[in-house]
């Protein structure tokens, strides 16, 4: 069994996007901006954010993070978009979810200006995903898609089973799979048979949050099995873990290909919205 390895892909990305940002920046003056919006005080949201402009940082991108109270009103974020929508500096927004509950996120995706949505959340970018004619790929199943590329894992032609309907991950997921070729099964919380359905997998993608709901039973000989779960549990020492939805012992016993939690998918997913952030910026000329 292979593990895949999405600290050491996510570095290589970045060392990559690293020089196309000081060649952009070379080029044109500008130097990437990302907003993070972060409303409250969720603590694992806010390891995300200090991550996200880590990353920015080390790119040698421009970040900003605006912390607002958790008693934020929907108006004043929706004003602070607008002002984002219109900076110059700024070509990347993004809002941390989760959000608390006065604030209706629906309203506040749509409010992002779409040239600037660098979740790819906004609806328009929504549908250009579904047409297969986008700028900007949701970052969670785009770091997917890369982990795939870097090991060579075919997917034209392959069974593709995505256990999750979400619309950040399980739905843009087995778009990403089907404009690839896969033949692509999205399972979920009313599927009968589950294992019946994600035996049947060449590459298996878990996006449940539900943690070990993968056992090894449920999946075939030689699959590469991709576990975007990112569950905090407390473990036997009584301190918090982050664990996936695979269970890692019995899976390893069966696939070809494997991600580790901590350390798989998780890493991607800033690189590609770093990504993101530069295909922003050279839209914007
Ligand atoms: N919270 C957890 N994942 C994400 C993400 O990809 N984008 C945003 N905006 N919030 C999140």
């Amino acid at each position: 069994m292979t593990l895949i390895d999405g600290k050491a892909v996510s570095e290589k990305l970045r060392g990559e996007l690293k020089a196309d940002v000081a060649a952009f920046i070379e080029k044109t003056g500008i130097k990437p901006g990302l907003a993070v919006v972060l409303v409250g005080d969720d603590p694992a949201s806010k390891v995300y954010v200090r991550n996200k402009r880590r990353g920015c940082r080390e790119c040698g991108m421009y970040s900003e993070v605006i912390e607002l109270p958790a008693d934020t009103t929907q108006a004043a974020l929706l004003q602070l978009i607008l002002d984002l929508n219109t900076r110059t500096d700024i070509h990347g927004i993004l809002v941390q979810e989760p959000t608390p509950r006065q604030i209706d996120n629906t309203a506040v995706i749509n409010a992002i200006d779409p040239r600037k949505d660098v979740d790819a959340f906004h609806p328009m970018n929504v549908g250009r995903i579904m047409t297969g004619n986008f700028d900007f790929l949701p970052c969670t199943p785009a770091g997917v898609m890369e982990l795939l590329d870097a090991y060579n894992i075919p997917i034209a032609g392959k069974e593709c089973v995505v256990v999750g309907r979400s619309n950040i991950v399980g739905k843009p997921q087995a778009m990403l799979l089907l404009h690839r070729h896969g033949t692509v099964t999205i399972c979920h919380s009313k599927t009968v048979g589950l294992a019946e359905v994600t035996r049947r997998a060449d590459i298996l993608v878990a996006a449940v949050g539900k943690p070990g709901l993968i056992t090894g039973d449920m999946v075939k000989e030689g699959a590469a099995v991709i576990d975007v779960g990112m569950n905090r549990i407390i473990g036997n020492d009584g301190r918090e873990h982050l664990t996936g939805d695979v269970d890692f012992e019995s899976v390893s016993q069966k696939a070809a290909y494997l991600t580790p939690v901590p350390g798989g998918v998780g890493p991607m997913t800033i690189t590609m919205l770093l990504r993101n952030t530069l295909t922003a910026a050279k839209k914007s000329l």
